[in-house]
């Protein structure tokens, strides 16, 4: 049960019984606070064990009232598959990926989207407008119809054709914007009072985030309650970065981990990269990128409203941010599927491209136990398939 909802920049406090999105004082993302005291007092690691796996079972620190039923279609629990290949051919011992893509409707975005139309449907919202670069999108879409509620996204036109047809299979109404999700963006909120919407963009609402800081919750859980060294995240918005982060604060709170952290890293597109730019310039805000270019349609963010809360966390875990060409990330996702037999999303290979230069940074240690983020499944990306695709002529 949330105690109050607290806004990340200025840290105002308002009411979690109304529906919300951001902080009416300042325009900045709200999270969810709950009394972590009292529920370490009547809650343990033991009450785990008879609990089904999933986003849900995390559902004293989710919003949820006692005695509801989860809005599911079977999210979370995902496993972590040691690699075989890339991490031996690298020197590192302890790889491994957090494979996302066995998720409902195929990427780690059913984790944020099942518990925020869980959350919005309890406090009476008619119909969800999302804008998306694909994959929450199709998850928005697909929660929607399990939730028994319309839906309208907003994708910017070069959105994968897949992910085009997933959401009207859903059902969805799709509207294609010219540009980038940030277009979709403004498209979405020109229309949201109008048409009584209730906006379910990243971070603009609270929920999301509290889905996906499950994934860290997963982490800790899978290590016997102790954390990874490092954290490879591929960072568009940076809602599951900046949701692990959370996860791990309030895991020491619980008094169920100690204050170690991972080192946490951001990986985007080198014609995308305004985390990495900030990130080097030493800027607490990052700039927004005027003309974004990169084939990993979710890294296609050209200014993330939570980018304090990734440069943050990033800063304080002693992590970095590094961004890696289009033809890198493309070969990173091939190799997943080649070498390790998970057929991973072009953002996901973005991680496996990382790896060398994090290695040679000094970040990563040939010891270290890392997990590199599989964000979501690849059928979805004809791209893939191309062989002049980020100017790789041949995939060897
Ligand atoms: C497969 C995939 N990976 C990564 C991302 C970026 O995620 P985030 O916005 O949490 O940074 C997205 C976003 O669309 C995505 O679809």
């Amino acid at each position: 049960m949330i105690r109050v909802l607290e806004c990340a920049a200025c840290g105002a406090e308002t009411g979690a019984e109304r529906l919300r999105n951001l902080c009416s004082a300042c325009g900045a993302p709200l999270l969810a606070r709950y009394d972590l005291a009292a529920i370490a007092d009547r809650w343990s690691p033991r009450d785990l064990t008879d609990r089904s796996r999933g986003v849900w079972r995390w559902r004293e620190v989710l919003p949820i009232e006692p005695g509801d039923t989860p809005l599911s279609l079977g999210e979370g629990g995902t496993p972590e598959v040691a690699s075989r290949s890339i991490g031996p051919a690298l020197g590192l011992s302890r790889l491994a990926f957090k494979d996302e893509s066995g998720n409902p409707t195929l990427s780690f975005k059913a984790r944020g989207l099942a518990v925020a139309v869980h959350r919005a449907r309890a406090l009476g919202v008619g119909h969800l407008a999302i804008p998306s670069a694909g994959n929450a999108g199709s998850a928005t879409a697909a929660y929607a119809v399990a939730a028994g509620l319309p839906c309208t996204v907003a994708m910017p036109a070069d959105t994968p054709a897949p992910i085009l047809a997933e959401c009207r299979l859903y059902g969805a109404r799709v509207e294609l914007v010219d540009g980038t999700i940030a277009d979709a963006g403004a498209w979405i909120r020109e229309r949201t009072a109008e048409e009584g919407w209730f906006d379910v963009s990243t971070l603009r609402e609270p929920y999301r985030l509290e889905g996906k800081k499950t994934m860290g919750y997963e982490l800790a859980e899978a290590r016997g309650w102790a954390l990874p060294d490092v954290i490879v995240y591929p960072t568009g918005g940076g809602t599951g970065l900046i949701g692990m982060w959370k996860a791990f604060e309030e895991l020491e709170e619980l008094g169920w981990i100690g204050p170690e952290r991972p080192r946490m890293v951001s990986v985007q597109a080198t014609g995308c990269a305004p985390i990495v730019a900030a990130f080097e310039a030493g800027a607490d805000r990052a700039t927004a990128v005027l003309d974004p270019r990169t084939v990993a349609n979710g890294l296609k963010v050209p200014g993330a409203i939570g980018d304090f809360l990734i440069l943050a966390a990033l800063r304080r875990s002693g992590g970095t941010a590094v961004a890696v060409e289009d033809a890198a990330l493309l070969d990173g996702a091939r190799r997943l599927a080649a070498e390790e037999g998970i057929l991973a999303s072009p953002e996901a290979g973005a991680t496996v491209a990382a790896l060398p230069a994090l290695i040679g940074s000094g970040i990563v240690d040939p010891g270290d136990d890392v997990v590199c983020f599989v964000t979501g499944h690849g059928i979805k990306y004809p791209v893939l398939c191309d062989s002049t695709a980020g100017g790789v002529s041949s995939t060897g």
